[in-house]
């Protein structure tokens, strides 16, 4: 089976497994990344079938989901490429990919490298900034019962995982915790070009929302 056949495949799996995700894993978070990483690929010399599959995988069980339990996404991927004959080598570098793109905690040791995992990170990267990722904060902040904002919560930018998925710090502080931190953390050319806009458009947004806060004048 050729390659644009296992990816055809690959897309009705996460469909289907995706069905009843919340609004900010849900099957269009995969389609966003999985464009943003077609087009980041363009620009780099990489295998683009790992990219595709990665992108398409790279969110198949979030550990958030599942009580904390970071194998269960890689063993569904694992599972299903097997099923599919894909070939050892490209399971093992979409498997790390899976492992390794989260920005979770930010600072997490890097364990794998390569340019698709590069590709697929600054491709979900972009999808947490922008309009679709301040969309995305409040939707993770609803969900979580967070309030939108209260000037009298500063940020806090060292929380251990734990905390901070305890924490009932206000959605606009995650823009400062780590929304805008991503521009600077990301790999590609294409990826930090895009990301300099998005970053503006957030610090607008921003700046309309403090206006708006505090009663506009
Ligand atoms: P991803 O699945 O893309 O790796 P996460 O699972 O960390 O990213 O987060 C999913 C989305 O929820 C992102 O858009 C992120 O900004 C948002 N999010 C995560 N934690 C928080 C939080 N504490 N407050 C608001 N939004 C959050
Ligand atoms: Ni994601």
């Amino acid at each position: 089976m050729g390659y644009s056949e296992i990816v055809n495949k690959t897309i009705l799996f996460v469909k289907s497994k995706l069905e009843n995700a919340e609004g900010g894993h849900d099957w269009f978070h995969i389609e966003r990344v999985y464009k943003n990483a077609l087009l980041i690929a363009d620009g780099e010399v990489c295998d683009a079938n790992v990219v595709k599959l990665g992108a398409l995988l790279h969110d198949i069980a979030d550990s958030k989901f599942h009580n904390g339990d970071e194998t269960i996404g890689p063993k569904i991927a694992r599972e299903f490429l097997e099923s599919e004959n894909v070939d050892e080598a490209t399971i093992q570098h979409v498997i790390n990919i899976i492992e390794n793109v989260s920005f979770k905690g930010g600072n997490a040791e890097k364990l794998f490298s390569s340019i698709e995992l590069d590709i697929v990170q600054d491709a979900d990267r972009l999808d947490a900034i922008g309009a679709i990722g301040i969309a995305r904060a409040f939707n993770y902040g609803g969900f979580k019962n967070r309030p939108l904002h209260n000037p009298n919560i500063a940020p806090k930018l060292s929380m251990s995982k734990e905390e901070y998925k305890n924490s009932q710090a206000p959605t606009i502080n995650h823009f400062y915790e780590k929304l805008l931190l991503l521009k600077d953390k990301m790999n590609t050319e294409t990826g930090k070009q895009i990301a300099k806009e998005r970053h503006r458009y957030m610090e607008g947004f921003l700046s309309q929302f403090y206006a708006e806060w505090d009663g506009e004048k």
